[in-house]
């Protein structure tokens, strides 16, 4: 699941891997609890309840059917993917334009997704495959906590994740920033649109040989 030995490229260090079997703990303990790390991760709106229902045609969790009809602009759901949280956003343009504001990009570590957290058709400026709605899978990539999302609001239209345990900060895009300890930005896991309001985690159509094991870290 994470690729802790692998060779760094360029965005750690020896300390960083040698608190590796922390992470590992820490995430363990995240998926067990994930009930608590659901609630964590649903600031706005309590509507954010895990949902989504078991893709049948591909079999089992390997894939999860989620419904974005009523998921409005400047929100998100959380549903489970592999037991993990997964955050289904749908953006403003406000939330949009951030993502390319040179403000924002100039602080983040790995602006252009040139490291592999993410399957290649949402290796592009917004991480998705289509910039209205991100789908980003809810594990710091620093320890493994839940970060929380800040939702679009009036004195920051752009909104963000915070992650509560040492103050990691992603951009909407689960982009991570400079200044914060996650190393990598956050997982984008493999998703399919099958309709205007049903998207499907699990499988890519646009990269159907990605495999999330094979990420940098999750
Ligand atoms: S787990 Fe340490 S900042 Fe997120």
């Amino acid at each position: 699941m994470t690729n802790e030995s692998r060779p760094s490229s360029g965005q750690t260090n020896s300390t960083d891997i040698e608190t590796q079997p922390t992470r590992r703990d820490v995430l363990a303990k995240t998926t067990l609890g994930m009930g608590c790390a659901g609630a964590c991760a649903l600031a706005y709106p309590f509507l954010d309840s895990l949902n989504g229902t078991r893709g049948e045609d591909l079999g089992g969790d390997d894939t999860v059917d989620v419904d974005i009809s009523t998921l409005h602009p400047g929100q998100q759901i959380v549903v489970t993917w592999r037991g993990w949280p997964v955050f289904v956003q749908r953006r403003t343009s406000d939330m949009l334009a951030s993502l390319q504001a040179p403000g924002v990009t100039q602080r983040l570590r790995d602006p252009e997704s040139k490291i592999m957290q993410q399957p290649r058709d949402a290796t592009n400026w917004h991480r998705s495959i289509t910039p209205e709605i991100g789908v980003l899978v809810g594990i710091c990539t620093h320890l493994g906590c839940v970060p929380n999302f800040n939702a679009p609001n009036a004195a920051d239209h752009a909104g963000n994740y915070a992650c509560p345990c040492h103050g990691s900060q992603f951009d909407v895009a689960g982009r991570a920033y400079k200044e914060a300890p996650a190393p990598y930005n956050l997982p984008v896991p493999p998703v399919t649109m099958l309709s205007e309001t049903k998207l499907k985690i699990g499988v890519s159509k646009g990269d159907p040989g990605f495999d999330i094991a094979n990420i940098q870290q999750i």
